[in-house]
């Protein structure tokens, strides 16, 4: 049997990418001309992927440029940050691993780092600087890139990941001028800045009071149009053997509300239900696979939330508007008009829900299926659209 054409749960830049062209052309094309760009969408919309398709097409056709990709989801503190900055960039900056030791020392004034090779010498090797002096001197890691840059005569494309993630990390204030100061002035490196965390990455570029306040460029990445889903899922049906009409194909990302990791992990529980031609029936049985798979997490979410958290999504999930008004908060137990903002703002914080033009929505449509059911019994069959 032919493996599954859908996939999920790790990014997708090659196969298994579908559309995206007007991000991606537009994404290389910054990078190519030294536009620092930032891209805001929430997790699991295609963030990463679209990164690491873009840098790819620029490996293979810019010999004179060099990528680089760090993620900061398990980047702890200023010093580890910096630490795998320089590493990431001394790699980068030469394809003969034996310059990354013996080169690595010249490109520093007053810090010394200690490095060393891996146990696999062509992959990696490590770097270490005294904390204290890292610290003090922690421009010299900042402006590393340039440095490199100029020496070898190429230029560098930085993408770091879930950026957000260093503004919780103690001295951030400080740091973050640092950053912006050291950075604007390199001429042969281009950033690329992307996060998860809606709120926070906007008011890390978006407010006119904070130093990355017109860094770049802003991109809010988009979902992927229905239209697109359909013809990758029909075509990716036909590729593996198997077959599936446009009618039941629109109902996948239908029913996923075009959220691109959801859409891939019901197309794939889809094409795996059905030996041959999928219908409606495999597609609601994908669903079911789907929400039970996915029900230990969704249990709990809501065990960490407190109860007047849990009525005002509960209200949310029943499409309510004005969460402030008597009835409502009677109906729903949502407490006084205070807890109300407090209970909104921590749901938006823990993304679970949103707001679109004024209206808060769930961020997982998944979840979101699985919360009515439980909470409301509403059955998630679904019947044609
Ligand atoms: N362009 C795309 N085409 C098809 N599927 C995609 C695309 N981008 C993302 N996906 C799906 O969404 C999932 C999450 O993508 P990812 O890039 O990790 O999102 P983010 O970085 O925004 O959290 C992937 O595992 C894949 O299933
Ligand atoms: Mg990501």
């Amino acid at each position: 049997m032919k493996d599954s054409p859908f996939i999920y749960g790790t990014t997708v830049s090659e196969h298994s990418f579908t559309n995206r062209e007007t991000e991606t052309a537009k994404l290389r094309s910054n990078l190519l001309n030294g536009i620092n760009t930032m891209i805001i969408s929430p997790r699991r919309w295609g963030k990463s992927s679209l990164v690491e398709k873009v840098i790819a097409e620029i490996n293979k056709k810019e010999k004179k440029t060099k990528t680089i990709i760090i993620d900061l989801f398990s980047v702890s503190s200023e010093e580890e940050f910096l630490e795998t900055f320089a590493r990431e960039i001394i790699k980068a900056s030469s394809s003969r691993w034996q310059e990354w030791v013996s080169g690595g020392k010249d490109f520093f004034k007053k810090l010394i780092p200690k490095l060393s090779m891996g146990i696999d010498p062509g992959a990696d090797f490590t770097l270490s600087f005294d904390w204290k002096e890292l610290k003090k001197h922690n421009d010299e890691v900042l402006n590393l890139p340039e440095v490199i840059s100029q020496k070898k005569g190429i230029k560098l494309i930085i993408c770091l990941d879930e950026f957000q993630n260093l503004s919780s990390f103690p001295n951030y204030v400080d740091f973050e001028k640092k950053m912006r100061a050291c950075w604007q002035r390199q001429k042969s490196v281009t950033y690329c800045l992307y996060g998860s965390k809606r709120h926070m990455m906007s008011d890390i570029f978006n407010n006119p009071s904070k130093p990355f306040y017109r860094f770049g460029d802003i991109m809010l990445l988009q979902k992927i149009e229905t239209s697109k889903w359909v013809s990758f899922i029909c075509g990716s049906f036909k590729n593996s053997g198997k077959q599936i009409d446009e009618k039941e194909a629109k109902m996948i990302p239908a029913i996923m509300k075009n959220h691109s990791w959801y859409v891939q992990q019901l197309a794939h529980y889809t094409w795996n239900l059905s030996s041959k031609k999928a219908t409606i029936k495999e597609i609601n049985a994908a669903l079911d696979e789907l929400i039970q798979a996915n029900t230990p997490l969704y249990q709990k979410e809501v065990e960490t939330i407190s109860v007047t958290q849990l009525n005002l999504l509960k209200a949310v999930a029943m499409g309510e508007g004005q969460f402030t008004a008597t009835a409502t908060m009677q109906r729903y137990n949502l407490g006084t008009p205070r807890n109300v903002s407090k209970n909104k703002n921590i749901l938006i914080n823990k993304d679970l829900i949103h707001e679109i033009n004024g209206i808060y929505e769930f961020l997982d449509p998944a979840f979101e299926l699985w919360f009515k059911k439980q909470f409301f019994n509403q059955p998630y069959m679904i019947t044609a659209i």
